[in-house]
């Protein structure tokens, strides 16, 4: 690959100057096109073909490589405060920018949780200077303990558009009712992370034929589809407004299809990894592929896929997940679940849903193409790129006409946020190497192929040819 060429200006000094990103296909909601993109003062100022060099202006490289909206990740677990031995803001910042996101949403399951303006303000305030931009996800309940409600409006006069407990579910129905009706007056959304705990307590995988096989107690595809289908229920009851997180099942989909064929105001996202691995990868009582919701069967993978396509899924969020070694390399019914994501997200998602395929043997980051691929389950690079950048921008509220700065499209007077993505390099995924504190990724070993190039922040070259620069 070659070297991106700099004239006079250092990319860290390119924050208040110019940057021409250079040969690339641009794509975003409105089109594809070859351009090059004229960078100046942290805002788009020109987009066209051959465009002239400003006087001193850095010049990053995009022949061959596809240059789009910086992409947002609605699900983010960045551990600060309290477990910074498993990652920092900045750490999973600089993780993020090198996957190519511009903006992650932070996850409230803090230590102590983000249930007050207090903690909320200093998310923001680490986060001020990170390589992308971290909004943070306020929580639904007073210490996440699904009885109080937290104080929501607080929150959301701070900005906070999106409450949840993620990492539990809020169990009780009147508590949720309750959430639902008061959000709706801050018009916020709730994020729920769909586990019915009565069904799903013990249990450390899908409850199926490999639960059987290994004698692991499982979690039912019903303990998920239970509150998917119950807060469906008080989004018709309230007119509140729900988002589901990481749903994992062929019937959690239909579910979310049914609700929206009715006009409710629903949205749902998967994960890279529900796109792309199936529980048959805990054969080996490893728990790195130890995850909530857990690793489904192919049927499962297959219903999310074609509901990525047909458009029923509104994105893909990493649930990127650290954990410290000294927690996370124990047996499978001690380990907590989760698992890196946001270095690896677009090379897994591009083989899960795009050209390349999805192949078993391979991983999803096969060069192979999907030989004997249901033709339903594949989609165009930019409607996955829609997955990952302006879908899930709107969901979190911070696209450009919501008042935020992502999601493109790449015109002049665009906050510059883009992400340049070589799609044909292939690159090996060595946990030494990736930029989180832990090492807990499934893809350890793998060959991806798809690698994000350069990543613009706010102007500012923070990644150039796969190398972080803050
Ligand atoms: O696997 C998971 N890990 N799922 C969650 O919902 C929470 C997350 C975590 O915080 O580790």
């Amino acid at each position: 690959m070659a070297e991106s060429k700099r004239r006079g200006a250092s990319p860290s000094e390119s924050a208040s100057g110019s940057l021409v990103i250079r040969g690339g296909t641009v794509v975003d909601a409105g089109g594809t096109r070859v351009a090059d993109v004229v960078v100046s003062g942290g805002v788009v100022i020109e987009v066209g073909a051959e465009v002239a060099v400003p006087p001193g202006a850095t010049v990053l490289d995009a022949g061959g490589c596809l240059v789009a909206p910086g992409l947002v990740d609605l699900h983010t677990h960045l551990r600060q405060p309290g477990a910074e031995d498993a990652e920092t803001i900045e750490t999973g910042a600089r993780a993020a920018a090198l996957g190519g996101f511009t903006a992650v949403v932070a996850m409230p399951n803090t230590d102590p949780p983000v249930d007050s303006a207090a903690v909320a303000l200093e998310v923001l305030s680490l986060g001020s200077g990170a390589a992308c931009q971290v909004a943070v996800a306020g929580a639904i309940t007073m210490g996440r303990a699904g009885e109080r409600l937290a104080p929501i409006g607080e929150l959301a006069a701070l900005g906070v558009r999106l409450f949840t407990d993620d990492g539990a579910g809020v169990q009780d129905v009147s508590v949720m009712r309750r959430a639902l009706e008061y959000a709706r007056g801050f018009d916020v959304t709730l994020a729920q992370h769909c586990e019915d705990d009565a069904l799903a307590s013990g249990g450390h995988m899908h409850e199926g034929e490999w639960s059987s096989r290994l004698g692991v107690p499982g979690i039912p595809a019903e303990a998920e589809e239970l509150m998917v289908a119950r807060d469906i229920a008080l989004v018709r009851l309230t007119g509140g407004r729900v988002h589901f997180l990481h749903i994992s099942t062929a019937g959690s989909v239909a579910l979310v299809a049914a609700a929206k064929a009715e006009g409710l105001a629903v949205t749902a996202e998967v994960t890279p990894h529900h796109l792309s691995l199936t529980h048959a990868e805990l054969a080996g009582y490893d728990p790195v592929f130890k995850v909530n919701p857990p690793l489904r069967p192919e049927t499962d993978v297959c219903a999310l896929r074609a509901a990525c396509a047909s458009g029923i899924v509104d994105a893909v969020a990493t649930d990127h997940a650290p954990h410290a070694p000294e927690r996370k390399d124990a047996t499978l019914d001690v380990a907590p679940p989760g698992m890196l994501g946001l270095q690896t997200a677009l090379p897994v998602v591009l083989g899960a849903l795009g050209a390349a395929g999805f192949d078993r043997e391979h991983g999803a980051g096969s060069a192979r193409n999907g030989a004997g691929r249901d033709r339903a389950q594949v989609m165009s690079v930019r409607d996955v790129l829609g997955l990952l950048s302006w879908r899930p921008a709107r969901i979190a509220g911070l696209a450009r006409d919501q008042g935020g700065e992502h999601g493109g499209p790449i015109e002049p007077g665009a906050p510059a946020n883009i992400c340049v993505i070589d799609p044909a390099a292939t690159w090996e995924v060595d946990p030494a190497r990736l930029a989180s504190r832990s090492r807990n990724t499934p893809w350890a070993g793998r060959v991806m192929t798809g690698q994000v190039r350069h990543t613009v922040f706010r102007g500012e070259a923070v990644v150039v040819d796969a190398q972080v620069q803050r």
